[in-house]
């Protein structure tokens, strides 16, 4: 490959950027287009040639600087929040998620959207969505068909939408108010995870893209029927009853005893549907594709999980998100010059702890390649060392809800169907927009 020649004929002494870590001497446009299509092969090069910390420039995000020992990484998520700014790089979200966005804001008005998001995210509440991520799974798993191949990432997709439809706005499945309110999710998340899409969003700025009369179409319609459920909730009078994410948001008060008001709620309610809707299908793909190339895994999950014991299942799931985390770094611009791992980073670089690349360190993880669920049974994840969602204040937090989202769905699917790989080959990544999927869509022969 042409792209393997240009990163390997670079010389690891000079740095690219005077003063900064060094980097591949490419210019900003070929860098940027490796990273679009082989940002993993591209992580992993560099590591090899430069070392845990290198410099890479990318159109649209500056100057990043890839941080993958757990130190500095702990460095960065620990840091001064007013220092190490994680929304000012999400700004291309704006459009579609609003300015309110707990995604895209930073320092005070940050924390001040997340603690209000925080309450119905907290891990014991998750008890509460089990019976309907259930009965959403084992609906959805009952219509797949037998003895043919079988793509589960768009069925699994499907799953997810239905289950957050549910849990965060509270409308029920066959509902013609859930079936408007799909239609048109689909449209947005569309412009958010197909590259094709979003490539009006990178030519005309995000700030303009609201012009663009097909996007605006698209977002007009979806916040007609967001304020629409956000008015009927206001009106009811069962709040307190009510478990769903929209009626706590409306019950919510800001620390000054306000209530959020309808745009914060419908930036919020948008991103979370963002955020979480395709992460956990990609996630949950992943993971019956490891598991089919290891049918005595496998095995052994179905056998516990009948005997109703969720220890390897909870394994699986944490394995998965290390080998195959969808999304392989997170960033944070400086605000001010910070030393990190011996450099004098200067203010407006971006660091990015890359959690591909730290998930692939042999000296934290032993056979790093290989599937092995078995590692994390009598050694529970590091919080620097094992890192899928991120960290610190901007840690995901659909986290627990997302680990036991994907439990609910793997124990359906395993109690049901005996599954084996539709293709001889383990299923190498695609890039879709920023995250990272199975080539094949996870393709499996369910009996
Ligand atoms: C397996 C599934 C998921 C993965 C791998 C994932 C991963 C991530 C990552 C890497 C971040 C950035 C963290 C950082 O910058 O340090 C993030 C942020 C976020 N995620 Fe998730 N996520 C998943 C599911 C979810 C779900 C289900 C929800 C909600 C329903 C959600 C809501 C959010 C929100 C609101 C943020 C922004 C947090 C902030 O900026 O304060 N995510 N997620």
């Amino acid at each position: 490959m042409e792209a393997t020649a240009t990163v390997k004929e670079q010389r690891a002494t000079e740095p690219a950027i005077p003063g900064l870590p060094p980097g591949p001497r490419m210019g900003r446009v070929p860098q940027t287009m490796i990273w679009a299509r082989h940002a993993q092969w591209m992580l992993e090069q560099c590591r090899a040639r430069f070392g845990s910390m290198f410099t890479l420039k990318i159109a649209y995000e500056g100057t990043w600087v890839v941080v993958s020992d757990p130190d500095d990484v702990k460095q960065i998520f620990t840091g001064d929040p007013k220092v190490f700014h994680a929304g000012e790089g999400n700004q291309i979200l704006k459009p579609v998620l609003g300015e309110n966005s707990v995604l895209i804001l930073d320092e005070k008005p940050h924390m001040s959207q997340r603690k209000l998001l925080l309450p119905p995210f907290h891990g014991a509440r998750m008890q509460g969505y089990e019976e309907k991520m259930t009965e959403i799974a084992a609906r959805e798993i009952e219509s797949w068909p037998t003895g043919t191949p079988y793509k589960l990432r768009p069925r699994m997709q499907a799953m997810t939408l239905e289950i957050i439809l549910e849990t965060v706005f509270g409308v029920h499945a066959g509902d013609e108010r859930m079936d408007a309110l799909r239609v048109a999710l689909r449209e947005i998340l569309d412009l958010t995870t197909n590259p094709m899409a979003l490539g009006p969003a990178l030519l005309v700025g995000p700030d303009r893209l609201r012009r663009v009369p097909l996007f605006r179409r698209r977002i007009d319609r979806v916040d007609e029927l967001i304020h629409r459920e956000i008015a009927e909730r206001q009106a009811a009078g069962d709040l307190e009853e009510r478990d769903d994410i929209l009626s706590m948001l409306v019950a919510a008060r800001h620390e000054d005893g306000s209530p959020m008001s309808e745009a914060e709620m419908r930036d919020e309610l948008l991103t979370l549907l963002v955020a979480g809707h395709e992460t956990t299908a990609t996630s949950l793909s992943w993971a019956m594709e490891r598991l089919v190339r290891h049918p005595e895994k496998l095995e052994r999950l179905r056998e516990e999980t009948l005997a109703g014991e969720e220890d390897y299942l909870t394994a699986t799931i944490q394995e998965t998100l290390r080998l195959r985390p969808v999304i392989v770094l997170v960033a944070r611009r400086l605000t001010e010059p910070v030393e990190i791992g011996g450099y004098e980073l200067p203010a407006g670089v971006t660091v990015t702890p890359c959690i591909h690349l730290m998930h692939r360190d042999p000296e934290i993880y032993p056979e790093p390649d290989r599937f092995l669920p078995e590692r994390f049974l009598d050694n529970p994840p590091g919080t620097y060392t094992w890192i899928p969602f991120g960290g610190g204040v901007r840690r995901c937090l659909g986290a627990s809800f997302a680990q036991f989202e994907m439990a609910v769905v793997l124990k359906e699917l395993v109690k049901r169907h005996q599954i084996r790989p539709a293709r001889p080959e383990s299923e190498r990544s695609l890039r879709r927009a920023i995250t990272e999927t199975p080539r094949h869509d996870a393709e499996v022969v369910l009996f």
